[in-house]
């Protein structure tokens, strides 16, 4: 009989993961809060078949070639931009992603990020916490309204349109959004049409980033675009910290540019404390949360788990990013 697959999982998963896994492969488990350092990740998978990555897992044509009989990597995650992805494609190592599962949660993210930071919930619930809640204030933390306003979507895929859906059935807005190709789903459900960059920018009265990083988008939000954003305008991103120039960002809500932002993403990742976009007021971060719910987090274990079964067997994965490394192996 073969012998079993050989699995690295580098981080501890839902439970859900190990039990997929578990008949059919040995499993080993990194077992600390941080991820394994480049050195403990290539000795971990230098004799693994598979191997379950998170995207704080850089896994780069160096690593891909110190593993010869990898086959598949399943990242728990539905960006893959920390996978070198033509490496892996070249050494016939088949790449999952977790699509799905977390544009709900994700979508939830983006509503909540838009509303603290319309509404100064950071800066006011600071403030009372902190004895500086005086009295009731008639002309104090004055925020924007959301009701009939418009809404910029940057990249209508599935979790800017369960976004749009959300502000346009909840507050009427008015949606427009850019994307390669049209949208028919968001254009039907959210009466949405497709713009312009310069036009989303400069009629939104929220713009909510949901593209990919990629070398197009690394860096679309500098200063040019801050500066054709209107004053009032609320800045919203649930995708990746590179897609925004965080020095032109500080720069925008520091000089009133624009009115506030929400970040679930940075750049990097933890951002330094000492950062000066956590000592502005008006913009508002957590800690790449987007996808942290019950449901979510196990849907995306049992996703990456079937992906990365099926990679091994040799079947359809669920969803698989790079399916023509299979013609590499
Ligand atoms: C989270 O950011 C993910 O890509 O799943």
């Amino acid at each position: 009989m073969a012998s079993r697959p050989h699995v690295f999982i580098a981080r501890r998963l839902p439970v859900i993961v190990e039990s997929l896994l578990g008949d059919t492969c040995d499993l080993e488990v990194w077992p600390e809060d941080l991820p394994p350092s480049a050195d403990i990740l290539r000795a971990k998978i230098a004799d693994c078949d598979g191997l379950v990555s998170l995207l704080t897992d850089r896994i780069d044509e160096p690593l891909l070639a110190s593993a010869p009989k990898l086959k598949v990597v399943s990242n728990f995650a539905v960006g893959y931009n920390n996978i070198d992805i033509a490496a892996a494609t070249r050494r016939g190592v088949l790449v999952g992603n977790t699509p799905n599962a977390l544009d709900e949660a994700t979508a939830d993210t983006a509503v909540m990020l838009l509303l603290a930071a319309s509404r100064r919930l950071l800066e006011s619930a600071t403030a009372a916490k902190g004895g500086r809640w005086k009295t009731w204030e008639p002309m104090g933390w004055i925020g924007q309204d959301l009701r009939g306003k418009t809404l910029g979507i940057v990249g209508m895929g599935r979790i800017g349109f369960a976004t749009a859906q959300r502000l346009h059935r909840a507050w009427g807005m008015r949606v427009i959004y850019t994307k390669r190709t049209p949208s028919q789903e968001a254009e039907q459900l959210s009466g949405a049409k497709r713009v312009e960059m310069d036009e989303l920018l400069r009629t939104s009265d929220f713009v909510s980033v949901h593209c990919s990083l990629n070398d197009e988008t690394k860096g679309l939000f500098g200063s040019a675009a801050f500066g054709k954003m209107k004053p009032t305008a609320v800045f919203v991103n649930t995708s990746r910290g590179p897609v925004v120039d965080q020095v032109a960002l500080a720069e925008a809500l520091r000089s009133g540019k624009i009115f506030a932002a929400g970040l679930d993403v940075t750049d990097p990742e933890p951002l330094p404390p000492t950062h000066e976009l956590f000592a502005l007021p008006n913009c508002t971060i957590v800690p790449h949360i987007a996808s942290a719910t019950t449901w979510t987090r196990n849907e995306m274990g049992r996703i990456c788990a079937e992906n990365l079964l099926a990679g091994l067997r040799g079947d359809p994965m669920i969803s698989c990013v790079n399916p023509e490394a299979k013609e590499s192996r």
